[in-house]
């Protein structure tokens, strides 16, 4: 992985894996997406390594975007790893729902935004990045509860839903794109329960539950992401690399 697109790189588990990536290969470029890029910090040494872009999920304005991308990327560039690791499960507007009386429209519109939507317009406008004879990863952040097979707790409206989409937007776009830029291996990967801001309040019951850290979280998702071929294309794998069932 040399030139890598992180979009979410301010979250926890997005910029462990940026930090990670810097720290494994002095030749890796990072182009890394979030809402506030002057609130992200690395270390300085890197600071030629990784460049940030302005990015909102809830502005979805694909023509908008790309030509933001242009401004940043050079149009000679070949994205060999694009990470979307943009995500919300709660927020000001937006907590998981226990119940049907719980879903809100706005809560189910914004969680599909940042969880779903967002995903494809943002390899729409990496396309012209992405022609290129390299292997490409495609690597969507979903999440286990997105499994609609593996669902038998039920809760977690927007959520679930919103990655549900996100997973067949990935096995969509896993049909299309080797048609455009083969060779290439989009896939959805569930990350395991990992300490971060998104996680932060089911903290308690997270106790029963193996969780990373985010460092732990980002070796394991590189090493999925570096397995990758592009047999690997269209599948939900793992932290482990293991399948899982859509
Ligand atoms: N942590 C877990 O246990 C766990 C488990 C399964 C799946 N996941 C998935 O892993 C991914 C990363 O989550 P995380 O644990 O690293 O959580 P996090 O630390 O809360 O990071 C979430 C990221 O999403 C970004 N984001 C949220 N709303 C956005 C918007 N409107 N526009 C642009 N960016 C936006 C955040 O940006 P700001 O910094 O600007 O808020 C941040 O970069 C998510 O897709 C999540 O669903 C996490």
């Amino acid at each position: 992985m040399r030139n890598v697109v992180i979009a979410g790189i301010s979250g926890g588990i997005g910029s462990a894996f940026a930090e990670w990536l810097l720290e494994g290969d002095e030749a890796v470029q990072i182009w890394g997406l979030c809402r506030h890029p002057e609130a992200v910090r690395f270390p300085a040494t890197d600071r030629k390594r990784i460049h940030l872009i302005p990015w909102d999920a809830l502005a979805l304005e694909p023509h908008g975007l790309a030509e933001r991308l242009a401004e940043h990327l050079p149009a000679d560039l070949t994205i060999d790893t694009v990470v979307y690791a943009a995500g919300i499960l709660h927020g000001e507007a937006l907590q998981p729902e226990k119940r049907i009386e719980d879903i809100s429209p706005g809560a189910l519109v914004h969680a599909f935004q940042v969880n779903a939507a967002a995903f494809p317009l943002l390899v729409q406008a990496l396309l012209p990045w992405l022609r290129h004879r390299e292997l490409k990863r495609v690597v969507a952040v979903s999440a286990k509860v997105g499994s609609i097979s593996d669902n038998h707790l039920g809760g977690w409206y927007a959520y679930r839903a919103s990655k549900a989409a996100l997973n067949m937007l990935v096995r969509n776009l896993a049909i299309e794109l080797p048609r455009r830029c083969r060779p290439v291996a989009c896939v959805a990967v569930h990350p395991g329960t990992t300490r971060t801001r998104l996680s932060a309040p089911f903290e308690q019951s997270l106790t029963q539950l193996n969780v990373h850290d985010p460092a732990d979280t980002a070796g394991n998702l590189i090493r999925v992401a570096q397995s990758l071929s592009d047999q690997d294309n269209g599948r939900f794998i793992n932290w482990d690399g293991k399948d899982l069932p859509w």
